[in-house]
């Protein structure tokens, strides 16, 4: 509602509205409060014209400072790099074995490896190296491929079973539900889970020892114990990769098994390929 107009002491009136009695005086802002809102807005247009700000089409207009967040990233990295060049080259020039016998070199692999791991492995191998079914645990002292720093460094490097890499590690279990009847395949299993001390039908594993001299034993040993340079698994030591039950025996042996790694080479640097290798070999308390 409007009303008649007052005047102050200072010569300000009020603006003439009025609710339930109030009245507001026009009073101009204090000078302190508008000298800031002058020099923000003077701000604002300088950060505009300095740093990125309007977008365009594709990212943003560019500033006169160039400032840039994935500039600055690199920057980093490489000065990351750069710090790092000297041990990198280091490490990437001493003997595989050798690593562990210098202090500094086995302390810097085991954290850059360490790094590289959790990066790179540990979607497939479990953030603590520990695996999953099909993924081999890395912890533990069984190793499929072998557990020296150099077949540790050979398996990283060139991969298993993938199609990129022409020195991939490399072998095929029998698809085994083809070759034998399923009687013959209940024995074998009985056996095998015999070999691990799991409770079996005498007499099935009796028959399936024979099976497995037959057409097992040329790849995971006579005694079951496996073999690294075809990266089959010891099977007489109650460690699993698949699964050590009766069903999921069966269910290897029927259908067979096919665990691909991919190769490295080509996304890692050979530094970081004997950093990670050295610290999976200091995991599991390596050959
Ligand atoms: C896509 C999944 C995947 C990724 C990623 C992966 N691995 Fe593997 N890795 C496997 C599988 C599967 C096997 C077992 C293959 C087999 O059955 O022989 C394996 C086997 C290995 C072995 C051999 C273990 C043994 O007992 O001999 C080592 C060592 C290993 N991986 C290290 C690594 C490292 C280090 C990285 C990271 C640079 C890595 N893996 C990344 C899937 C993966
Ligand atoms: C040509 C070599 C070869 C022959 C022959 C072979 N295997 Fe295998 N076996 C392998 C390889 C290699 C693997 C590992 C596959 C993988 O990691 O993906 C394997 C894996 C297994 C596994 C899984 C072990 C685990 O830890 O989960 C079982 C069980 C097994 N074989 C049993 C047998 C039985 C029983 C026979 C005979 C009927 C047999 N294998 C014959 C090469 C062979």
């Amino acid at each position: 509602m409007a009303n008649e107009k007052k005047t102050n002491k200072d010569g300000y009136s009020t603006t003439g509205h009025e609710w339930d009695g109030i009245e507001e005086w026009n009073n101009p802002l204090p000078r302190w409060w508008l000298w800031i809102f002058y020099a923000c807005i003077a701000w604002g247009i300088w950060y505009v014209i300095a740093y990125p700000a309007w977008p365009m089409l594709s990212g943003a207009t560019e500033g006169y400072k160039g400032w840039s967040t994935r500039a600055n990233v690199a920057a980093e990295i490489a000065e990351a790099e750069a710090a790092n060049a000297e041990i990198n080259a280091k490490l990437a020039a001493t003997e595989l074995t050798e690593i562990s016998a210098d202090p500094e070199l086995q302390g810097y692999a085991s954290s850059a490896g360490a790094a590289v791991f959790r990066t790179w492995c540990a979607q497939c191998h479990g953030s603590g190296a520990a695996g999953a079914k099909g993924y081999p645990n890395l912890l533990d002292n069984d190793w499929l491929w072998g557990g020296t720093i150099e077949d540790i460094h050979t398996t990283i490097s060139h991969g298993i079973r993938n199609e990129e890499d022409d020195d991939a590690r490399y072998s095929e279990m029998p698809v085994f539900g083809e070759i034998l009847e399923a009687e013959e395949i209940d024995q074998v299993v009985n056996y095998v889970m015999s070999l691990s001390g799991e409770p079996v039908d005498a007499e099935k594993a009796k028959a399936g020892e024979t099976v497995f001299a037959d057409n097992c034993a040329a790849c995971h040993m006579e005694d079951g114990t496996g073999d690294i340079y075809q990266g089959a698994p010891n099977l007489a030591d109650a460690i699993w990769l698949y699964g050590g039950d009766y069903d999921t025996l069966v269910e290897t042996v029927t259908y067979s098994r096919y665990g691909v790694m991919p190769p490295w080479t080509e996304r890692l640097s050979e530094a970081e390929l004997r950093a990670v290798a050295a610290y999976v070999h200091q995991l599991g308390g390596g050959e």
